[in-house]
């Protein structure tokens, strides 16, 4: 087990490379089994979901490795539909397997799908959409999922899902006709699937759209597909929250801004100044305090991220005023607050709103309990004074690749310890 030793007080500067997107990835990996060929995902971060990913492409029978900052993936041998419990228990996006594994064999079968706690994170949109498409689905123990014939036809999704727009997606690919799904959600995540499925010789119009529709996938285009995915724009926020939290001034390559203009637009509007350098670089400080953030209520892309919100309430512990913070996605995605308290954070949790305070932060030993929360508890602790533990450093490295490092390197000091 490794925990992170944190020492506060330490301005951020320096240069930040934000990794390629976690949630683009993870569906990626899913269709290179669409594939049945090469692929090839640039920029890979080596983070836990990544590797688990991995490892369920190499049960099903294909291969996966990384050559220095890539992935190559070859799905040609993947010759099984049941995906292994002990792997899907570990992270969501196995579930997005099924999509991809349906689309190619007509089958999938698949034990309940793990994930960060942040709610009780139900499959039921999943389900009820690849059903529209005629797929049978035998919920035991086992969920096993059967469409040799996919009905094309519309959906309608009920909340615009991430994970269910992805896996429609793809069973739709096993259509001979064209299928619409409505109400999806519009990630940028989702235009990269669009992208690399029409690679490979879909024709999938409309993602970033709540309308989205496939045409049935006669026939893959043969060779190698190398793909360059969005930057990771919850990544980025998260580094900008940090500088939020305790000052200094980082550069970061333009790119990495294209999707993350509602967060952009939320610093702009406070105490942080955006130095454009030339159209590849910029420069972003925080040149004073910072003021509340006002009232901030997630949801759906393009609204303010559910994946941030964690973060955002770190940064606001240090923001002169009150900030409120109200979670629309997930319904129990508090619990990092608790631990926040422990710095002696003034936080106040009520159903789904949450009030943060200005607080002066002293060094405690916290445990994650999730992704983002452990993320949170990082920026809490680094601007903390004195010295802090953060236990479970296993949750942050599922979609953070050594971030003890990227801290260090902008003048933090964060340190991994086993235990
Ligand atoms: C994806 O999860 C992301 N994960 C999550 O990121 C992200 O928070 C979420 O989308 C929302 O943006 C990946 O892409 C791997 P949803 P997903 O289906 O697809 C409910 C991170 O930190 N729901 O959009 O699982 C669900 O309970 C992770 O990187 C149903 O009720 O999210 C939630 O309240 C965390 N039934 C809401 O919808 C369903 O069948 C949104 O979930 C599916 C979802």
């Amino acid at each position: 087990m490794d925990k992170f030793i944190v020492r506060g007080g330490n301005k951020l500067f320096g240069k930040v490379k934000i990794q390629s997107a976690k949630n683009s990835i993870l569906p990626l990996i899913a269709g290179s089994v669409i594939a049945s060929g090469k692929t090839v995902i640039k920029n890979t971060p080596k983070i836990r979901d990544v590797v688990i990913m991995c490892e369920i492409i190499r049960f099903l029978g294909g291969k996966a490795e990384f050559l220095g900052d890539d992935l190559h993936l070859d799905t040609s041998l993947v010759n099984s539909w049941s995906l292994p419990s002990n792997l899907t228990s570990e992270i969501r996006a196995s579930l997005f397997m099924v999509g991809a594994l349906i689309c190619r064999f007509g089958y999938a079968s698949i034990k309940r799908p793990g994930g960060c706690r942040i709610g009780e994170r139900p499959i039921d949109i999943h389900v009820d959409a690849l059903k529209t498409l005629g797929v049978k689905v035998d919920e035991g123990e086992e969920i096993v999922f059967s469409g040799k014939i996919i009905n094309s036809g519309v959906i309608n999704l009920r909340f615009p899902s991430v994970g269910a727009t992805e896996n429609a997606m793809m069973t739709a690919l096993r259509g001979k006709g064209v299928s619409t799904i409505k109400n999806c959600a519009k990630e940028p995540e989702i235009e990269d699937l669009q992208k690399y499925l029409n690679m490979l010789g879909a024709n999938i119009k409309g993602a970033g759209t709540s309308v989205i529709t496939v045409e049935g996938l006669s026939k893959n285009n043969s060779g190698e597909i190398v793909f360059t995915p969005y930057p990771d724009r919850i990544e980025l926020g998260t580094y900008l929250f940090a500088l939020g939290a305790v000052g200094g001034e980082i550069e970061i390559h333009a790119e990495t801004f294209k999707n993350s203009q509602s967060v952009i637009n939320f610093f702009k509007d406070n105490a942080c100044k955006i130095h454009i350098i030339n159209d590849k670089i910029y420069n972003i400080s925080i040149s004073d305090t910072l003021r509340s953030f006002g009232k901030v209520c997630t949801g759906p892309y393009p609204a303010f991220p559910t994946d941030l919100h964690p973060q955002l309430v770190a940064c606001a512990l240090n923001a002169n005023g009150i900030t409120a913070v109200e979670e629309n996605v997930f319904e129990s995605r508090f619990a990092y607050a608790n631990e926040l308290k422990k710095f002696g954070a003034k936080i106040g949790v009520y159903g789904k709103l949450c009030l943060v305070e200005k607080s002066v932060l002293r060094g405690a030993n916290v445990v994650a309990g999730d992704l983002r929360g452990g993320a949170s508890l990082l920026i809490g602790a680094l601007s903390a004074d004195g010295q802090s533990e953060i236990k479970n450093a296993v949750h942050v490295d599922r979609g953070y690749y050594k971030i003890e490092e990227k801290f260090s390197a902008l003048g933090a000091y964060v340190k991994r310890v086993s235990y």
